[in-house]
């Protein structure tokens, strides 16, 4: 799979630089697209292997901007991963509390973008007769939370993440449908929390709900990724797949 070219966005998140670098470890060409630009650790891989793009993906402009350069530098892109995960400052508040105007901001960038951004990649695949898009749901959007497991903590699992997360497994589905026939992999997947800085309380309850681990580290969500971006996966498109450690049974 080396020197494949993909297209990381939210590409310093938890997800998204865990597959930046795994895919730079495993020889491919990385384009890293995040709104807030951090470190990476130069020492570990090549300069002319990656490059890093400050942008803001809620802006169609943009998005035709990350997807130019990349095109004026590799010839080509071979995938897209969208892992950016816009949110509005205050994301999480409860049902009661939600603002129309906030509610609006976070289905038209999230769920918004992940069909615009879609709609421009999939040009550049149409024009090579090939290409992977894999988007980014959640167990949430399969399930409804398991309202018991926030008791106690500041955490909240809002409406509108469920709404945006299952929309999302169903653009995957219509866009596989769409451009079927036109050797082009479009899947989702959809992972269980992710360890971050979260409650102790949170983490205990939620693990009551697992197989054996809880919460996820990133580079669980990745492994399935990378098998998404292979050929092993050639036959596979308008799924979601599930990687929860058991939480969503
Ligand atoms: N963290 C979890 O527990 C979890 C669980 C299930 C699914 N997911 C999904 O996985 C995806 C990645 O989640 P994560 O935990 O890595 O998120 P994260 O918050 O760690 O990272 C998201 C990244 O997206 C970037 N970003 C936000 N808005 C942007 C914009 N407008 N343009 C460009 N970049 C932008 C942020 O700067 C950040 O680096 C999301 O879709 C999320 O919903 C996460």
């Amino acid at each position: 799979m080396s020197k494949k070219v993909i297209l990381v966005t939210g590409g310093f998140g938890r997800v998204g630089y865990s597959l930046c670098k795994n895919l730079l470890a495993q020889g491919f060409k990385v384009i890293l697209v995040d709104k807030t630009i951090k470190n990476i650790d130069k020492s570990r891989f090549r300069e002319s292997d990656y490059y890093i793009l400050k942008a803001d993906i809620n802006k169609e402009r943009e998005i035709k901007r990350i997807i130019s350069f990349g095109l004026k530098k590799f010839k080509k892109i071979d995938a897209l991963v969208h892992c950016a995960y816009p949110k509005t400052k205050d994301w999480g508040t409860k049902l009661e509390n939600l603002k129309q105007k906030s509610l609006n901001e976070n289905l038209s960038n999230h769920l918004g973008s992940s069909i615009i951004i879609s709609k421009n990649i999939l040009k550049v695949f149409l024009k090579q007769n090939y290409g992977k898009l894999i988007l980014l749901s959640s167990v949430m959007g399969i399930k409804n939370p398991k309202f018991e497991t926030y008791k106690g903590t500041h955490m909240y699992s809002p409406v509108e993440y469920s709404a945006v997360k299952s929309g999302i497994i169903s653009i995957t589905k219509y866009l596989a449908k769409y451009y079927s026939k036109k050797n082009i992999n479009i899947n989702c997947v959809s992972p269980g929390g992710i360890k971050q800085n979260l409650p102790k309380r949170f983490i205990k309850n939620y693990k009551k709900h697992c197989n054996l681990k809880g919460l996820l580290d990133p580079e669980d969500v990745v492994e399935t990724i990378n098998f998404l971006l292979s050929d092993n996966s050639k036959f596979i498109s308008g799924q979601n797949i599930v990687i929860d450690d058991g939480y969503s049974l």
